[in-house]
């Protein structure tokens, strides 16, 4: 098979918002305990956070972190993870049902984020609680007045604010499993209300208002369409969260996958637009895709497992090849609409749905990479500049719910003198010879491949992982592969 790719660098599509790199940590699973943190591990420093993970992370440059939740968030009471350690309560955790003990809360959280050089990406409680306690707790991170939340962190141990800038107005409203889930005029009016009351705290942060939960929900559209109505001067970006899974082995239509996210995210644009020009206003509301990944391999195991147990190992996909190319299509999408998707978190970071994996310290200990890690990690380091549209041309297939399908799926970033370019060649055994149309030569081009879709990553075997190609007279795309071609302008 041959394709053409000419990249023009007039078709910038926008600067990057690197925050399109960002990623998720909720208390869920073995995420916190037994993931980022593990005291009894041998590599851990001496606040319980391991370190093997920590340099995993940092690798990934995740440069915001959503916290403490998703589901969780809806039942959460932030003060109790605040505070002498040893005072703090055992909860019955109703999202996930399990145990939360509380060790970790935002007081140890934002000193992990800054040792993996990240940033907060704070969730806020709508479910159970509501504008009291946002407020609370923008004062709590936030403020240096000598008032009560101000002066509880200074006590806590924490002179200086913790400054975070962005915050999301509670997770999956609409959702029926979410904890006091909301219709669209109720979560819209404590929306605005929330917001309202948070600004006035601190005028500076940044507002992400919820969208749907995925792009199923029966009020996919009007949830929108009524959340911005409302809320529309108060908040920055609405959220979008979608995963994508293959559980009936249809890797051809899996891998298509990403259409269906570049349509979502051109819809929930449109709607966007449409209350902008309905209000007649100058400002424009942005996305955040803040949870998108492959999530099924996990929801058999998941039903074994027996509820009020502290951080039983939930959600733990293990990824294949497949996964790997599909998360290297999605984030080729974001990148696509970056003029819209300013922030987006792979969801989750560790152990839960996760590029990292770990084993307790009683199991061994040890920590690794799954196939997601690479695609994820390759377009966080050489993705950042302004995103460039190519021009494609390609053989396509058929997908029965989606139509012609482009075997090959790329995207071009300028990053000062080099263009890299991000292609994915989803055809299952033919490999592709590239005519590249571009001013500069190639210098590199690294490939992410295995014999089998099927094959996975282990703690003891790295079987996919990313290897560089010899540059040759042509650039050849292996079948199923995920590919970086850097060029020297
Ligand atoms: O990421 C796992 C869960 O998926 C999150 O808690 C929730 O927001 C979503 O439904």
């Amino acid at each position: 098979m041959r394709a053409s790719i000419k990249i023009d660098l007039k078709n910038i599509i926008s600067n990057i918002d690197n925050r399109i790199y960002g990623s998720f940590i909720e208390h869920l699973g073995r995420a916190v305990y037994g993931g980022i943190y593990e005291p009894d591990h041998p590599l851990s420093d001496e606040s319980g956070w391991r370190s093997d993970v920590a340099s995993l992370v940092k690798e990934l440059s995740v440069p915001v972190i959503r916290y403490p939740g998703g589901n969780f968030v809806s039942g959460y009471n932030w003060e109790d993870g605040t505070g002498p350690v040893e005072q703090r309560p055992n909860k019955l955790e109703l999202a996930w049902r399990t145990i939360e003990t509380n060790e970790v809360g935002i007081d140890e959280f934002q000193e992990w984020t800054k040792k993996v050089g990240s940033s907060i990406m704070m969730a806020v409680n709508l479910g159970t609680r509501g504008a009291d306690d946002a407020r609370n707790l923008v004062e709590y991170c936030n403020l240096d007045t000598p008032t009560y939340y101000a002066d509880m962190r200074r006590r806590n141990g924490f002179s200086d604010p913790f400054g975070i800038k962005l915050w999301c107005l509670g997770n999956e409203m609409d959702g029926p499993w979410q904890i006091c889930a909301k219709t669209p005029t109720e979560y819209a009016r404590l929306a605005h209300e929330t917001a309202k009351v948070m600004k006035l705290v601190d005028p500076s942060i940044e507002l992400v208002a919820c969208g749907s939960a995925h792009k199923n929900m029966p009020t996919f559209g009007v949830w929108e369409e009524t959340v911005l109505r409302e809320c529309y001067d108060d908040i920055d970006y609405i959220s979008l969260h979608n995963y994508y899974g293959n559980p009936t082995g249809d890797t051809r239509a899996f891998l298509a996958c990403s259409l269906e996210m570049d349509a979502f995210i051109k819809e929930v644009a449109a709607i966007a637009d449409r209350v902008k020009a309905e209000k007649g206003s100058d400002k424009t509301v942005n996305l955040s895709f803040d949870e998108w990944n492959v999530w099924f391999h996990s929801n058999d195991a998941d039903k074994e497992i027996a509820p009020w147990q502290v951080a039983p190992p939930l959600l733990e996909d293990i990824y294949n090849l497949e996964d790997a190319l599909v998360v290297g299509c999605l984030l080729i999408t974001l990148l696509k609409n970056s003029d819209r998707v300013k922030i987006a978190c792979l969801a989750q970071l560790v152990n839960v749905i996760a590029p990292i994996m770990t084993e307790n310290a009683t199991d061994g200990g040890r920590v690794w990479k799954q196939t997601i890690y690479y695609p994820y990690m390759l377009v966080s380091k050489f993705g950042r500049g302004e995103a460039v549209a190519v021009d494609l041309s390609c053989d396509s297939y058929h997908v029965e719910s989606l139509g012609d399908v482009p075997y090959i799926e790329s995207v071009a970033v300028r990053s000062g003198e080099y263009i890299n370019v991000f292609v994915v060649n989803r055809s299952l055994d033919e490999d592709c010879t590239v005519d590249f149309n571009c001013t500069g030569s190639v210098i590199e081009h690294i490939v992410v491949t295995s014999e089998s879709v099927n094959d996975i990553n282990t703690a003891d075997a790295e079987t996919v992982r990313p290897v560089n190609v010899e540059i040759g007279d042509e650039i050849v795309l292996s079948a199923k592969s995920f590919n970086v071609i850097r060029i020297k302008m």
